[in-house]
């Protein structure tokens, strides 16, 4: 299978969250593949090292919550390069929130998942819709975004937001004449990158490494997906869809929200995942 014409030697990707983990994994599959590429980061002592890695790239210190910042941004990567081919809105932090505690950290969280990817989305769009050659938006999700896990309510909220937005962006940008650019949300699954890092020394088994993710999300949207839901080494296709079947259901059933981890519906849950019939 070939891959978008996006991916294309001397493209340029700008990348947000571009000096660890999945950003930087995307940064160095897009080198191998010929492309130019941005990363933007807001952590200075990780760009430097990313730097070091791909010392052809151009890094640049962002605050993807600051819209000034952003636009600043597509100024210096159209200055630099003349043209931008895919932009991964991909900068995203988790901090320990509960719904009515920790209202810091829900701002924190929100300026950079949800804000970060509103404001790369404001500042690119039109430049690269006005370049018209084919185009990629790519905003990382997450599956806390779509199945509403209890735990972290600012960070489902902000993932939640993504993917609204996202949904909205492709179908704007499919309603636009001649429009070469679409939009696509990359869902990773348990991934072993910085955020893991912080709370596991290794690996941990059930998580995929960035570079996994990264080349799923290539073949994936070089496949026409809109949706790239990552699986991880616990976690197959299957059993996401029936989570996610499941969480839909409690609209349509009219059972409690995050029925999942409700303990009256436990064996509900339990024989709904064990039904190979079910959705
Ligand atoms: P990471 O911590 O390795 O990389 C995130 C990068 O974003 C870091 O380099 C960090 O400095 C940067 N960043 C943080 N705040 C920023 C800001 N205000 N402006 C610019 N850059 C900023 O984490 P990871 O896992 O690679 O995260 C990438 C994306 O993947 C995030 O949106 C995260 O929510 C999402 N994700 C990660 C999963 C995982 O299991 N690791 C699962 C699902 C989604």
């Amino acid at each position: 299978m070939s891959t978008h014409p996006a991916f294309g030697k001397n493209k340029v990707a700008v990348i947000t969250g571009g000096a660890d983990g999945i950003g930087l994994a995307a940064a160095q599959a897009f080198t191998q593949l010929g492309m130019r590429v941005c990363l933007a980061d807001i952590d200075s002592e990780k760009l430097e090292q990313a730097s070091a890695m791909l010392p052809d790239a151009l890094a640049i210190p962002v605050d993807v919550a600051d819209f000034d910042q952003v636009n600043a941004l597509r100024e210096q990567a159209y200055k630099t390069f003349g043209q931008v081919d895919v932009l991964m809105n991909n900068a995203g932090i988790g901090r320990p929130t509960g719904a009515w505690t920790n209202t810091g950290n829900w701002q924190s969280i929100l300026g950079v998942n949800l804000w970060g990817a509103i404001n790369g989305t404001q500042a690119f769009t039109q430049a690269m819709l006005d370049q018209h050659s084919p185009g990629l938006i790519i905003n990382t999700g997450s599956k806390q975004g779509i199945t509403m896990p209890p735990g972290n309510p600012a960070y489902n909220v902000s993932k939640a937001g993504v993917k609204a937005l996202t949904e909205a962006l492709q179908h704007e940008l499919r309603n636009t004449t001649d429009c070469q650019l679409s939009a696509h949300l990359l869902v990773p699954g348990f991934t072993y990158t910085g955020m893991i890092r912080r709370f596991a020394a290794e690996q941990p088994p059930a998580a995929w490494t960035p570079a996994q993710v990264v080349h799923y999300m290539i073949e994936h949207i070089s496949a026409g997906d809109f949706y790239i839901i990552c699986p991880d080494n616990d976690v197959d296709r299957a059993t996401d869809n029936k989570r996610m079947a499941w969480t839909m259901g409690d609209l349509i059933h009219n059972r409690p929200p995050l029925s999942r981890w409700h303990s009256d519906y436990a064996s509900a849950f339990d024989a709904f995942m064990a039904d190979d019939a079910a959705p």
